[in-house]
């Protein structure tokens, strides 16, 4: 028996970071995905591939122990296999079209495509029930995640989140369109919370302060997207660039491509834990391509990116 899932990535549109102390953050999913399908084996061993590596190795192993970036998938069969009390092996394929590490939600996707594909070799989860298996899984690589990600994966669409109580669709479909560019830098979503955490010990009164205004600029934009005011969203974006470069997620190289997608969209800003990763560019239909140029004439890596409404599929 074989099953198979796929979870979009996401983009976080405003309030990355804030969202990890409380605060209420705004994400859509978008229409690059992550495909797992997982089979039942006779033999006694979790089988893991993928286009970043394999992983084959005997249930029951500590997690502390698995020093590999699939180990979020070790975790989910080993565990289901556990609560199933089999004595079979589990089989998983992974493939993606989803940039690894750059805060695109690639992982987290792993975690709610695997949770869905593995769990469905045995049961019919719900939703609800995939999502807080998949944040249990991105627990094993990054202790402290708000759930921010993993949630818009598995929900899709557009929306608010914040961690006391969960997600709130957003039901308006907004016109705008992103244009992600990637650094190329690669990062660490762990070190760079750890980061921030390290700004906020240090700055206790200026944290809080920010905090403060990253929930004003999200009240503001909740409504600004209802009413579709792009070139008003783009000065959020922008505001909100200011707040991630206050706690130290910005460098140089991001500021640069950031300059080019201030002077020729609405706004651009990081996305994701930043560090290294991606930027949007906030545009519209009609400076969509020129919008692209700017940053193709330059040669970087970038993609238009839509909003994806499925989110989580089996199949
Ligand atoms: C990472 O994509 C987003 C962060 O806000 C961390 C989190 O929400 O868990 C940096």
């Amino acid at each position: 028996m074989k099953s198979k899932a796929s979870a979009p990535g996401k983009v976080i549109l405003f309030g990355e970071h804030f969202v990890v102390y409380g605060v209420k953050a705004i994400l859509c999913a978008i229409n690059k995905r992550v495909t797992v399908s997982a089979e039942k084996i006779k033999e006694e061993k979790i089988s893991i591939k993928s286009n970043i590596g394999d992983l084959l190795l005997e249930p029951n192993k500590p997690i502390s122990e698995i020093n590999s970036s699939l180990k979020p998938f070790y975790y989910l069969a080993n565990k289901i296999l556990q609560t199933q009390n089999q004595d079979i092996g589990i089989k998983i394929n992974v493939e993606s079209d989803i940039p690894m590490g750059v805060g695109l939600g690639s992982s987290s996707a792993c975690c709610v495509a695997g949770a869905a594909a593995i769990s469905k070799l045995f049961a019919e989860p719900s939703k609800e029930e995939i999502l807080e298996l998949a944040i249990e899984a991105e627990k094993t690589i990054f202790q402290n995640t708000s759930g921010a990600d993993c949630t818009v994966c598995t929900y899709g669409g557009i929306m608010e989140y914040d961690k006391k109580n969960g997600f709130t669709e957003i039901k308006s479909e907004p016109s705008f369109h992103l244009v992600i560019v990637n650094s190329n830098v690669e990062h660490s979503t762990e070190s760079v919370v750890a980061g921030v955490r390290r700004f906020k010990e240090e700055n206790e009164g200026e944290f809080s302060k920010l905090c403060n205004y990253e929930s004003k600029l999200v009240k503001d934009v909740s409504k600004l997207l209802k009413e579709n005011k792009i070139k008003e969203l783009g000065q959020k974006v922008i505001q909100n660039q200011e707040y991630l470069e206050t706690i130290g997620i910005s460098n140089e190289k991001l500021r640069e491509i950031i300059r080019i997608g201030d002077k020729v969209s609405f706004g651009a800003k990081i996305t994701g834990a930043g560090g290294g990763g991606c930027i949007f560019a906030l545009t519209d239909e009609l400076n969509l391509e020129h919008t692209i140029s700017q940053f193709k004439n330059r040669n970087y890596k970038y993609f238009a990116a839509k909003i994806d409404f499925k989110g989580l599929d089996t199949f």
